[in-house]
């Protein structure tokens, strides 16, 4: 079965066609990233506007580089939430419109489920049950996927969500959009002892709170401002990363001793962090648990991750009318 996925709930216009939920055949991703780095962050407008711009001919390519046609396609999946509204509602109207036009199933995917499938294109082997902490710009929970639509959420942040802390740091440090790589790229000439930062307390065994670091960061470099010094960048950048990181590790390590996981995964943007990749790793083999991590080209927002999860959507049978609506939240165990 053939799922063309597309995906636009941030600064991405993506589409790809996936078969059978694991095969790639297709994968293209537009996106307004450099023109969002110009304001130090996405601007919804402008994401918005140039969805309706490339979706067009991103959804096209897609099936050009699968050499197929859109009747050659079993279903259209798409993400429905959660996200930017405005840029949510692209994806989910030209969707729409050419399942319609198409006569195809219209499937919609949560954008979190959508990370983890992620996984199921990066290691065909890989079946739930596993544990799997997904962190993206958005979000950072820690969850059971204890089937592939059946999710528990077992911690979350009750503030930032990782992947924003690192774009609120990148810019206190005066680095560019999107934080997450620059912060990193710094990082790597830096020492992650030099700055003692705090680690924050927060209720409930597996949750994280990311806001006090954020600001820790910050007070760093007024202090040093006020004292008419310098900061050390890669220093700084180091030192948060080295502590977000370990935080992110720990809550999962934890969730895996405690639920006795065979199978410990990292999803989102985030996943992309080698430092955070390490740490798991090097934490979940100790554990015994067996350790997946998606390939780097899976790990930020792309379509192929729509189509595979749109695939087993679809065989749960959990399709949608020409009245879906796009939704700028929703739990990931909402059905
Ligand atoms: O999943 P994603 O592409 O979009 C959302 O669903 O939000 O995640 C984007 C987030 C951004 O905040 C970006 O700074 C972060 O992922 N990110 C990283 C890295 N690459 C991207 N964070 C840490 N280290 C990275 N290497
Ligand atoms: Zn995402």
């Amino acid at each position: 079965m053939v799922i063309l996925g597309i995906e636009s709930t941030c600064d991405e216009t993506a589409a790809a066609l996936v078969e059978d939920g694991r095969v790639l055949l297709s994968n293209v991703i537009a996106t307004s990233v450099k023109e969002q780095a110009l304001y130090g962050g996405v601007v919804p407008e402008i994401a918005s506007r140039r969805h309706c711009e490339y979706i067009s001919g991103t959804v096209a390519k897609a099936l050009a580089d699968a050499g197929r046609t859109i009747s050659q396609v079993d279903a259209v999946a798409v993400t429905f939430a959660p996200g930017l509204i405005g840029a949510v509602l692209v994806g989910v109207n030209f969707a729409k419109g050419l399942a319609y036009a198409a006569g195809k199933p219209l499937v919609p995917v949560h954008h979190l489920r959508g990370h983890i499938a992620a996984l199921y294109l990066t290691h065909p082997e890989l079946k739930p049950p596993f544990l799997c902490l997904v962190a993206s710009g958005g979000h950072s929970h820690i969850v059971q996927v204890e089937d592939y639509t059946r999710f528990r959420v077992l911690g979350r942040t009750v503030d930032d969500a990782a992947g924003e802390a690192f774009d609120k740091v990148a810019r206190t440090l005066g680095l560019p959009y999107p934080g997450g790589p620059s912060v990193s790229a710094a990082a790597r000439t830096g020492n992650p002892k030099a700055y003692r930062l705090p680690v924050p307390h927060v209720e409930g065994k597996y949750n994280v709170s990311f806001s006090g670091l954020k600001t820790a960061v910050l007070n760093e470099v007024n202090q040093a401002r006020m004292k008419g010094q310098e900061i050390h960048v890669p220093d700084l950048a180091a030192s948060f990363q080295e502590r977000i990181t370990g935080i992110l590790a720990e809550k999962l390590l934890a969730a895996a001793a405690d639920t006795h996981a065979r199978q410990v995964c990292l999803a989102g943007g985030v996943a992309a962090n080698g430092r955070l990749r390490q740490l798991v790793n090097d934490g979940a083999q100790k554990l015994g648990a067996q350790v997946y991590l998606p390939q780097l080209k899976f790990c930020g927002d792309n379509g192929a991750m729509i189509a595979s999860q749109g695939y087993y959507e679809y065989a749960a049978g959990h399709t949608a009318g020409l009245d879906l609506n796009g939704l700028p939240t929703l739990p990931i165990d909402y059905i």
